[in-house]
């Protein structure tokens, strides 16, 4: 049974701003969008890799994001929605029945470690569905305007990361069940809707979702390390 990579990357990053998004924003001289999937390249576990792009970017994606780098596992690049949820929901379709388990992974989280990678996938196919996710160490408050509402326990807050791994029934189940019904920034919100537990994985390795600038230095600073070459 093959576990495929959805690496969900349809963004077009209002957030940080600037003409190209940022999965796109060039890191040592690569779109940071094939960092991302030469983690899962590079993972034992993950036997294919769909990345997911808007329609606009499909043509970029296959020319100078994929080609270059021989990433034997990309299977094909699929097109993206409007929500997040919507491009996940476009890779998961794009996918014959045949396949056992989907890593669903943000884009624009290029240092994952492909140890880590490895460790969700192997939890998710004892247990079906597990997420990487990392305990707070930072005291989390509810916060409404500038006031505190609460302080809320933080030896029971764990921020949640990708991938997030799931048996391909059941991911599927949950997309279709709650299709723009319900508001969700990940996959497994959806799958915890269904009344299914979701294991957790602590990650060992950083894995910074890139959402300003300041992250994108970070992450230049990381890869060089990791892939110890001197930029
Ligand atoms: O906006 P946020 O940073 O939470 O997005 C997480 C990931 O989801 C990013 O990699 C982004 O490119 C992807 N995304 C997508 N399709 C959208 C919106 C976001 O694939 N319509």
């Amino acid at each position: 049974m093959k576990t495929v990579a959805l690496i969900v990357a349809a963004g077009r990053g209002e957030r940080f701003g600037g003409d190209i998004p940022k999965q796109f924003r060039l890191v040592h001289d690569r779109p940071l969008l094939s960092w991302t999937i030469q983690q899962f390249q590079q993972a034992t576990l993950v036997d294919e890799i769909v990345p997911v792009v808007a329609e606009e970017f499909l043509l970029f994606a296959n020319e100078q994001v994929v080609n270059p780098y021989s990433f034997t596992k990309v299977r094909e690049i699929v097109r993206g929605g409007d929500t997040r949820e919507e491009s996940a929901f476009n890779g998961l379709k794009s996918l014959p029945i045949s396949c056992g388990y989907v890593a669903i992974h943000d884009g624009a989280r290029p240092i994952v470690d492909p140890v880590d990678i490895d460790r969700v996938i192997e939890t998710a196919q004892r247990d079906r569905a597990a997420v990487l996710a990392r305990p707070a160490t930072d005291t989390v408050k509810r916060v409404e305007g500038d006031y505190i509402l609460a302080t809320l326990d933080r030896s029971k807050i764990y921020l949640a990361e990708t991938p997030q791994v799931f048996q391909y029934d059941l991911i599927m189940s949950a997309h279709s069940k709650f299709k723009g019904s319900i508001s969700v920034t990940d996959d497994a919100a959806m799958v915890e809707q269904l009344g299914f537990k979701v294991r957790t994985v602590i990650p060992e390795r950083p894995n910074i979702k890139v959402t300003t600038e300041d992250d994108l230095k970070l992450v230049r600073g990381i890869l060089a390390e990791t892939f110890r070459t001197t930029f």
